[in-house]
């Protein structure tokens, strides 16, 4: 059984002193959550938060990073720093950093090498947009993500590995994707790994799934035994909304 993985990815919200109030909120609210792994993406400025009493519970992810450990990247943060800074986990391919950052499954593969290289666990985010979606490419596109992006991963980093199918248009959106189109794409996901890295491997890979998670919706999600927890946007902003979605997870 692979153990269930919960994801609350802030974006682009919250401050330092917001964050701590937050866990700290949070801390109580989920200790009927012991079975599931829950893992906080604050932004680079709240990561501090991962050393205050309460946010001892959870485990850390960055939103991204850059490929290289050190140099002149102005603006850039590697995954060296993040693991001093008590980050375990780091989102790779958000969709929103491939749209509106320019990210293609080149460099994004960069990113995953380099965070597996220091030890840190990628959440690898993947998924069609509306118009794929429209023209039946689901399986085209997540596959070629899913190479393009893990090529050169060998199979004892793959280890650290989390796949995260979030189609784009899903994302945000308020419509959700249908617990059975969710479970067929999580089948195609898992062919692919197992092909690349064989059964053994593939089958302790967790795969989430994320688009419009919510309260309401997340307990039909999680039956399926493909479906190994779900990444939270919006609805993870409140740790109230956030703590019931994750003693449902
Ligand atoms: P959402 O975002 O839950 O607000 O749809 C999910 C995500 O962007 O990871």
């Amino acid at each position: 059984m692979r153990r269930h993985l919960i994801v609350a990815n802030w974006k682009m919200h919250k401050t330092a002193v917001e964050a701590a109030a937050y866990v700290r909120r949070l801390a109580p609210l989920v200790r009927q959550a012991a079975h599931t792994e829950i893992v906080l993406a604050p932004p680079f400025t709240a990561l501090s938060v991962a050393s205050v009493p309460a946010g001892r519970r959870f485990a850390f992810a960055a939103q991204n990073l850059h490929w290289e450990d050190a140099g002149a990247f102005t603006g850039e943060v590697s995954a060296r720093m993040l693991v001093a800074l008590g980050c375990t986990y780091v989102i790779v391919g958000h969709s929103e950093r491939r749209r509106l950052c320019g990210e293609d499954d080149s460099v994004i593969n960069k990113k995953i090498l380099a965070a597996t290289g220091h030890g840190l666990r990628p959440i690898l985010c993947i998924g069609e947009s509306p118009a794929e979606r429209r023209q039946g490419q689901t399986t085209r596109v997540v596959t070629r993500q899913l190479q393009k992006g893990l090529r050169g991963i060998t199979s004892q980093d793959a280890r650290l590995l989390t796949i995260a199918y979030e189609p784009v248009w899903a994302i945000g959106t308020g419509i959700a994707a249908s617990p059975e189109h969710i479970h067929a794409v999580h089948l195609t996901i898992r062919a692919c790994l197992v092909k690349k890295w064989g059964a053994r491997v593939a089958n302790r890979m967790r795969i989430l799934y994320g688009g419009s998670v919510n309260p309401d919706n997340v307990v039909a999600f999680v039956q399926s035994p493909e479906v190994d927890g779900v990444l939270v946007g919006g609805a993870c902003l409140d740790p109230r909304t956030f703590a019931k979605i994750a003693r449902r997870c």
